[in-house]
């Protein structure tokens, strides 16, 4: 059931409790106003990323941000610039930008410091724009850390997910061989993208010594359920693997890495965001829910098969 938010001028999801996507609300208030030095953004499109749903479940192990309540919600934005505080210089009103705030995003108006901003290139809509900046990060971030180029055969874990199909086309560009794991419906998808599409589950190993016989020279694992353990049985060296969703694989196989999008920033997400914008690589979008319908978003999101992105849009022009 879509939430039903009163009258008023802002809309904006919060949580008052910890727990599942249950908790989460619509609430409305004033219309914010930029301090000296931040600006007024009015959000057209917000991206449900799993560490939201990690953050609001309030597990300790999930949240190293001690998050007081009640709370706003979500990280990933796009918008328009609407209104500038006293001291911002370089940006105008009706600007595309977008960028991350943790815990505002989910809203019609969020201020934030116009240095955490990026522009949107023209061609790349903001729906897609708003959906980029966990991932992108992560992926530019998680491809750096083994400096992936010609000659690799690389195997992304969880390859249709919006982390790996931005990792495994990023590997693409830089001349590697990639396999890439997904469930059995999502394989014409990588297919197309030039991805050798794997199918996650018992047989693996044995489906990638087949479509690798010389072997894998590097893992990127975006999706945990065993890649890191299965990346060491095949005799991947630990330092050219690397998961960003398996911290447990990393304490029992020391020297595998874990380089996350907290490695990379606003560079990162514009080169992305221009590879986008020209059409070089794709991030596709899994389904689009109007900010009322949050919880299912979250419900789609935890259920953990989504095809690239899952948006939330506040129908301003996305
Ligand atoms: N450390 C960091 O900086 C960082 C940053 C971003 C994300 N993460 C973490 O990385 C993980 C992925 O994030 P995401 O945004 O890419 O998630 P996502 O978009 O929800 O993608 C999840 C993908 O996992 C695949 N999957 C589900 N079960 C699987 C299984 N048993 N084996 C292999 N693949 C399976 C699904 O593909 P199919 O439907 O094809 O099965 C789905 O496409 C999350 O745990 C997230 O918290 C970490």
């Amino acid at each position: 059931m879509p939430l039903a938010p009163t009258d008023a001028a802002s809309r904006r999801v919060v949580f008052h409790r910890f727990g599942g996507p249950e908790v989460l609300e619509i609430e409305r208030r004033a219309v914010p106003t930029p301090g000296p030095g931040q600006v007024l953004v009015r959000v057209a499109a917000a991206g449900v990323n799993p560490v939201d749903w990690k953050l609001f479940s309030g597990d300790p192990m999930n949240d190293p941000y001690e998050r007081s309540l009640p709370s706003g919600n979500g990280y990933d934005f796009s918008g328009t610039i609407d209104a500038f505080g006293d001291d911002v210089i370089g940006w105008r009103v009706g600007e595309r930008v977008f960028g991350g705030l943790r815990y505002e995003a989910q809203a019609d108006h969020l201020v934030i410091d116009p240095d955490q901003l990026v522009r949107v290139p023209d061609g790349l809509p903001l729906l897609v724009a708003g959906a980029l900046n966990v991932v992108g990060r992560t992926a530019v971030a998680s491809v750096e850390s083994q400096r992936i180029g010609e000659g690799d055969v690389v195997l992304i874990g969880g390859a249709a997910g919006g982390v790996g199909i931005l990792t495994a086309q990023l590997c693409l560009r830089r001349g590697a061989r990639v396999l890439g794991t997904a469930s059995a419906r999502n394989h014409a998808l990588l297919r197309r993208l030039g991805i050798h599409p794997l199918t996650h589950g018992g047989g693996l190993a044995d489906e990638v010594r087949a479509a690798a016989p010389g072997g894998l020279t590097a893992v990127l694992d975006t999706v945990g359920h065993g890649t890191v353990d299965l990346a060491m049985a095949l005799g991947v060296p630990p330092d050219r693997i690397n998961t960003v969703a398996d911290y447990d694989a990393r304490r029992r196989h020391p020297g595998v890495r874990g380089v996350g999008g907290a490695k990379a920033g606003a560079r990162e997400l514009t080169l992305i965001a221009d590879l986008l914008a020209e059409g070089s690589i794709e991030l596709p979008i899994d389904s689009v829910h109007p900010l009322e319908d949050v919880r299912e978003a979250y419900r789609r999101s935890i259920a953990g098969h989504a095809t690239g992105k899952i948006v939330i849009t506040t129908d301003r022009g996305s």
